[in-house]
């Protein structure tokens, strides 16, 4: 049976990934900070699904937490996915928030990825998948940590893919557009091209499975926004600074 851990599974995109591997026979880990979520959100597949209730920042345990899931059938893929966004998009930096986010949308994925490796590289294969977002193309005004740790997590990832080909360990940088999970239900601004959790899954799952380095979706908006990205710096500013598309209004 093959093994696939997964931060940040008890809702979002990473629950709708979980349930997904469930039904397609994978013994299933996932980790989050509310065990109350993880049981409001998963009541079948229970014999197959582990659940360790840790946050992603925290090195030492989410190590122990991998180890101890990988320990009877090994490591197949692990998919470092726990994030959070802005619940309000500000000039002014909130500094404080900002923090948390890089340790948890970028050492969160550094340390799933330490904690995989010293089992992949032993048993000479695996895949490691991070979750970045279209959001890290382009330095978007209101959400300047995220798009940072966005972007870092794209770069981090990309010299991984190259690094570990050697050790038949296979990365995937997923980098969604607007998904409809708690994260983005807050937002006030308006969400082209949303797609429905269930949907991202499979989408992601996809990718995943063909080994893709890069899988930017849904495909018409990933493919504005990387365009936007290869603009001179410029006319990115001309354009973000339009009324309609500058959504940092507080
Ligand atoms: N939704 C989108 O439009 C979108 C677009 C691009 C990228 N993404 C990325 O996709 C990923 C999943 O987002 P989502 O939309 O599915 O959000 P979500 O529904 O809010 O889910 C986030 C998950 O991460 C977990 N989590 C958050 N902080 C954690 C921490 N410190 N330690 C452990 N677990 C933590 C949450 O569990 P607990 O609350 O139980 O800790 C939850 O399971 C994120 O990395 C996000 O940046 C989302």
């Amino acid at each position: 049976m093959r093994a696939v851990f997964i931060t940040g599974g008890t809702t979002g995109i990473g629950m709708e990934l979980a349930k997904l591997y469930l039904s397609r026979g994978w013994r299933v880990g996932v980790c989050g900070r509310s065990r109350q979520k993880f049981d409001d959100n998963f009541t079948t597949h229970l014999d197959h699904l582990t659940f360790y209730g840790l946050d992603v920042s925290n090195r030492k345990d989410l190590k122990a937490a991998i180890a101890d899931f990988s320990k009877s059938s090994g490591l197949d893929l692990l998919i470092a996915n726990a994030g959070i966004g802005y619940i309000h998009k500000t000039k002014v930096p909130d500094f404080e928030y900002s923090y948390k986010m890089v340790e948890i949308n970028l050492f969160g994925v550094m340390y799933s990825f330490e904690a995989a490796l010293e089992i992949m590289i032993p048993s000479g294969k695996g895949q490691l998948v991070a979750m970045s977002s279209i959001a890290g193309y382009n330095g978007l005004p209101g959400v300047s940590a995220y798009s940072a740790t966005k972007a870092a997590v794209q770069k981090y990832t990309e010299s991984l893919h190259l690094d570990l080909k050697q050790f038949n360990i296979a990365v995937t940088t997923i980098c969604p557009g607007f998904v409809e999970t708690p994260l983005t239900a807050t937002n006030r601004h308006s969400m082209p091209f949303l797609v429905k959790a269930p949907k991202a899954a499979v989408l992601i799952a996809r990718a995943i499975e063909k080994k893709k380095m890069i899988y930017a979706f849904p495909f018409i908006f990933a493919s504005i926004v990387r365009f936007i990205s290869i603009l001179p710096r410029t006319w990115y500013r001309f354009i973000i600074t339009k009324k309609a598309f500058n959504y940092s209004k507080e």
